[in-house]
């Protein structure tokens, strides 16, 4: 289930000159920066007898495992076994298997695939050009697979439903014709979505009717989304990778950015409403069944609000 493709899998900042430990796609890793920024990952368990390098110190920008003290270089070969001379030759298996990482867009980037990867996506309104920003970012996790995760990012037909009195209007179900956008690497739907009544913080920023809302989302393969919402007073965008931890397991890693309440103090309003759109996600996705996306296109009937998600679905094969 791995594909040939970068896979967005932490932000960049949670990886410093520790040992960090990452499952993606079933496969334990261990990551790290070296002295010269530049971000390394390999199999965390040892060659030797499989203990955790994720529980091992970083020593002159080697990973030392913590049983035996055995120090890999960043291209995964051993260079140091302390119970034996210095004199005596290092077994060639003493190598740990190695992944090529980047470290773009605010996250790191790991390639688990076969062959030689190619580039990164280009990501152009990463960060959204959209004035003075105030960015806030979490994590939300899933039992469900990250293909209908990130489906349901990509979704307007279940706002209604599942966001009513959020974003949805339960009375306005119907979704106007999607604009469709493609471009190397993804594609993205832009609809004028029927606006609820604001609710909380929000109250005072809007006066009267409110006019339907232009809103955007979309994807970068194979696990990026971002939804941009021009709401009356500012833009909120908000880009997510969904990492897929195993088949079953995904934790959403996301960045908010907005051009309103650029204070501090409403970051932690910001938060709150992110993580309740979230949670009204959850029981529905993991419900899904089955838990992956069928790989028959004919499995799960689609209508013109499906659009988007079959894009994805065709490009992700
Ligand atoms: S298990 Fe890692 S050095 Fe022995
Ligand atoms: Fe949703």
């Amino acid at each position: 289930m791995t594909k040939n493709m970068w896979y967005a899998v932490e932000f960049s900042s949670a990886i410093v000159t520790t040992a960090k430990y990452l499952k993606i796609l079933g496969t334990e890793l261990v990551l790290y920066r070296t002295s010269d920024s530049q971000i390394h990952a390999m199999n965390n368990a040892c060659i030797h007898r499989g203990a955790a390098l994720a529980q091992g110190k970083i020593a002159q920008d080697c990973i030392v495992c913590p049983y035996h003290g055995w120090h890999y270089q960043t291209d995964g070969t051993c260079v140091k076994i302390p119970s034996q001379s210095a004199t005596i030759a290092i077994p060639k298996a003493a190598r740990m298997t190695t992944y090529p990482v980047q470290d773009k867009y605010g996250w790191v980037w790991l390639y688990l695939g076969a062959g030689e990867p190619g580039a990164l996506p280009d990501i152009p309104n990463f960060p959204p050009a959209a004035g003075n920003l105030r960015a806030i970012q979490g994590e939300f996790n899933w039992n469900a697979n990250y293909e209908r995760v990130l489906e349901n990012g990509l979704d307007f037909a279940h706002a209604p439903f599942v966001h009513a009195g959020a974003f949805g209007n339960p009375d306005l179900p119907e979704i106007p014709d999607l604009t469709i956008e493609t471009y190397p690497g993804g594609a993205s739907a832009t609809v004028d979505l029927a606006a609820t009544p604001p609710k909380g913080l929000w109250k005072f920023l809007v006066k009267g009717e409110r006019a339907p809302i232009k809103t955007r989302t979309g994807f970068f393969l194979p696990n990026l989304t971002f939804l941009e919402v021009y709401l009356p007073f500012g833009q909120l965008t908000i880009w997510t990778a969904h990492v897929p931890i195993d088949l079953h397991h995904t934790v959403s890693k996301w960045i908010n950015f907005r051009n309103f309440f650029i204070g501090k103090w409403a970051d932690g309003d910001t938060y709150k409403r992110t993580i309740k759109i979230f949670e009204q996600d959850k029981p529905i996705v993991e419900s899904q069944r089955p838990q992956l996306i069928p790989t028959d296109p004919s499995a799960e009937p689609s209508v013109a609000a499906d659009t988007l998600q079959i894009q994805y679905r065709k490009l992700s094969q």
